[in-house]
């Protein structure tokens, strides 16, 4: 009987979408309406609360069927076997009394099976379709074995490297993540998400986790509501803009309210303010750990205060179900409060077509590791790589090359090249520089001395030294690959010191005192603090953990196939102690000059104010190792005839700049071109530098291309004295760069 219900609303839902998308994506809307509320008015109030409780997928079946068919499950998280999912949708669907199917949700961060580079790698392409393609790949190979709910985009804004999660985002700019958040979610949920290749995408930590203090996981935030409006909303703005269907809270209690619990973010701006429509649900057991935080006094009082708050759906403590009926006999929580938040639930699942067809097909061929994934992947870390040094153009490896060594711990890693956040890439899919540099050595008639020296990166043992030394003395280059274990960085794995792990820095050493050239390829989670390893090195290729083509990425990128375009997410402090340190600062009332007198330099003696009195540090000065938006090229751009549309302009109006960008070196490449602006004067002071627009430019040697940014002024807005998102009228800075330091400025002013 239930196939055939099911039967005609597909049959009703298809033709409706005949009739043109718009008209049928309404339509559709509509109808989803309506058998919400339809469905509702069937179920009681154990089986509405029932739809916002998420388990865990346990060991045995038997274990969660008899909850499921009592209707007290709406999802299940952590399940990824076809097979099993297929059994505990059946229990859903053809046991429980309302037939409601289950959300089958899954960590799927930057790949399924298919890696891609960690999102701050993905970050550094600057490149939104980088991100799309890869939430696009996730999602097929996901959703081919029933999972439909991914709890991604992360869209974290973070400054604070110790912070192990800032791999996880796409770095330190609200306006470079909003771009590639939206784009990850636009990939993600496809072109319709009722489609079999959808899955619902869930921006998250609302909100601002990654101000974590001291970069230490879980820890308290401050964050003052202008500044979260300014800086680490927009991106999830951005989310909700481009349809993201469910979001999720985030464990930071900020200035004292945890985020489960916050009725300002949950309900006034995500609702009221942004209109968002989907659910919202905990993060794992974040409701609950409110009693633990000392904002509620048990799980009662916690479980009124999130759904009360704005939540709909709450991960894995099982509060809710407990808690709920209670409460709402007691009139603690009102019946419309559950009703909305199961409509919410329910209509998620009636726009991915869960009821129309809650199985997955297992009879269908695999898709993971298809060949069109492992190219967007290979892309991905291509575009994700960025050069920091190339002294005297070592690379790219030149053809009289007949010998490289290939050595330390990352070479050949290929679990830890994965990155975090990885459940479901296999590590024997994975394709290591090692691996791919014998097999492009064969190509080119060079040969490849393989020494790890070290066993992983923490490996403190120089044992292994001599042989890595020796097998260097006998090449005509050294390739040295260092940086992170996946498990140094991700959720709950902050860390304290930057500097590489182990005894990578003293193999670095060793090869240095060899003579040979030396590049330094880092695979890490986030910025690292390098500075000596850089010295030492000439030429130093970053890759934020490039998943699983990361070998044959790199490869091409050390032997000329490709060209390194990447930019930094991030900014690259050079010592901790620097930290926060990102580009979008304010200027303060004493900002450094960069003449200041550093330690060393300091007269024995001296007097107490001798050194001028600015904001900097005197055993680090005041900038970074490397800002933000910075990357190298084998080949050079010049950028000329910078122009503005006009130089006063209105609110309404849309700046308009072009400017020309030469190709000035001998290779192909990309240029990452930056358009920042500074607002001088505002009601609140204002960030010396805010990116706007930014675009990949693909040039050969010698071409020239005319390259255009449109900026509407409204663009300019932000959260001003009175706690108003308006334009204010004055004078701007400009720049077009190719990074947050460089550039000459040029003005424009807007007038009322
Ligand atoms: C974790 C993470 C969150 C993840 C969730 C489910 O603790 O904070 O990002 O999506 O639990 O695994």
């Amino acid at each position: 009987m239930r196939q055939l219900k099911l039967m005609a609303t597909t049959l009703v839902l298809a033709s409706l979408l005949s009739c043109g998308k718009k008209a049928g994506e309404q339509t559709r809307d509509s109808i989803i309406e309506t058998k919400v509320e339809q469905l509702l008015s069937k179920m009681t109030l154990e089986e509405k609360i029932g739809q916002m409780n998420q388990i865990s997928s346990s060991i045995k079946l038997e274990e969660m069927g008899p909850a499921i068919k009592r209707g007290e499950v709406g999802s299940i998280l952590n399940e990824a076997e076809p097979q099993r999912i297929n059994a505990l949708q059946n229990i859903a669907v053809e046991e429980s009394r309302l037939g409601i199917p289950l959300l089958i949700a899954r960590d799927v961060i930057h790949g399924f099976k298919t890696i891609f580079p960690i999102p701050l790698g993905q970050g550094a392409s600057f490149d939104p379709d980088v991100a799309y393609q890869g939430a696009r790949v996730a999602a097929v190979e996901a959703a081919s074995v029933g999972i439909r709910w991914t709890f991604a985009p992360m869209i974290d804004i973070a400054r604070d490297p110790r912070w192990g999660r800032i791999s996880e985002g796409c770095g330190e700019d609200s306006y470079l993540t909003s771009v590639m958040g939206a784009a990850m979610v636009r990939g993600f949920q496809g072109d319709s998400l009722h489609l079999a290749s959808s899955i619902a995408a869930c921006p998250k930590h609302f909100v601002g986790y990654g101000a974590v203090e001291g970069g230490r996981d879980y820890n308290s935030t401050y964050i003052p509501e202008r500044l979260m409006r300014n800086v680490y909303l927009p991106p999830f703005k951005a989310a909700v803009e481009a349809g993201a269907t469910t979001f999720m809270t985030s464990f930071n209690d900020n200035n004292g309210i945890p985020s489960s619990g916050n009725q300002l973010i949950l309900k006034k701006i995500l609702r009221e303010e942004w209109g968002f429509k989907g659910f919202v649900v905990t993060d794992w057991g974040s409701a609950q750990e409110m009693i633990t935080h000392g904002f509620a006094v048990n799980d009662k009082d916690a479980a009124e205060k999130a759904v009360n708050a704005g939540v709909d759906m709450e991960m894995v403590s099982h509060m809710f179900v407990e808690q709920l009926p209670q409460l709402v006999k007691e009139g603690a929580v009102s019946e419309t409060t559950i009703d909305n938040a199961v409509r919410n639930i329910l209509r998620v699942k009636f726009q991915l077509g869960l009821f129309e067809n809650p199985y997955v097909d297992t009879t269908k061929p695999s898709v993971m590791y298809d060949e069109a994934h492992l190219l967007a992947a290979k892309r991905a870390a291509i575009e994700s790589a960025i050069l920091l040094k190339n002294k005297n153009n070592t690379l790219p490896l030149s053809n009289k090359i007949k010998t490289i060594a290939v050595v330390g711990p990352m070479a050949d890693a290929p679990y830890e090249q994965l990155g975090t956040w990885v459940f479901d890439g296999e590590k024997s899919h994975t394709q290591t520089p090692l691996a791919a540099l014998k097999k492009i050595a064969k190509e080119r008639n060079m040969r490849v001395l393989y020494e790890p020296g070290l066993a992983y990166t923490r490996d403190k043992s120089t044992q292994q030294f001599r042989k890595v030394t020796n097998a260097a003395k006998r090449a005509d280059a050294v390739i040295v690959f260092v940086g992170e274990e996946s498990i140094l960085s991700g959720e709950a794995h902050s860390l304290a010191n930057l500097d590489l792990q182990g005894a990578q820095t003293a193999l670095i050493e060793a090869l240095k005192r060899t003579g040979k050239p030396l590049i330094t390829v880092v695979m890490a989670g986030r910025p690292l603090t390098i500075e000596k390893e850089v010295n030492l090195s000439d030429a130093v290729l970053y890759s934020f953990h490039p998943g699983t083509m990361g070998g044959p990425a790199l490869a091409d990128l050390l032997t000329g196939v490709a060209t390194p375009s990447g930019k930094t997410p991030i900014t690259f402090p050079k010592m901790v102690g620097q930290i926060p340190m990102y580009y979008s600062h304010k200027n303060t009332g004493r900002p450094a000059t960069r003449n200041e007198t550093l330690l060393d330099q300091i007269p024995v003696a001296a007097g107490q104010t001798s050194l001028g009195c600015t904001s900097f540090y005197l055993d680090a000065g005041f900038d970074p190792l490397f800002p933000f938006g910075y990357g190298l090229s084998y080949t050079t751009f010049a950028y000329s005839n910078i122009l503005l549309s006009a130089t006063k302009l209105q609110k309404k109006d849309v700046l308009t700049v072009t400017f020309d960008l030469k190709n000035t070196g001998d290779y192909k490449g990309t240029e990452v071109a930056q358009l920042y602006i500074q607002d001088k004067v505002g009601s609140v002071t204002r960030p010396v530098k805010e990116l706007k627009r930014f675009k990949r430019i693909h040039l050969l040697p010698g071409q020239t291309e005319k390259v255009t940014f449109e900026l509407p002024i409204s663009e300019l807005a932000f959260c001003n004295i009175d706690m108003k998102e308006v334009v204010e009228a004055g004078q701007f800075g400009l720049w077009v760069a190719t990074d947050s330091n460089s550039g000459k400025e040029l003005s424009f002013e807007v007038v009322r």
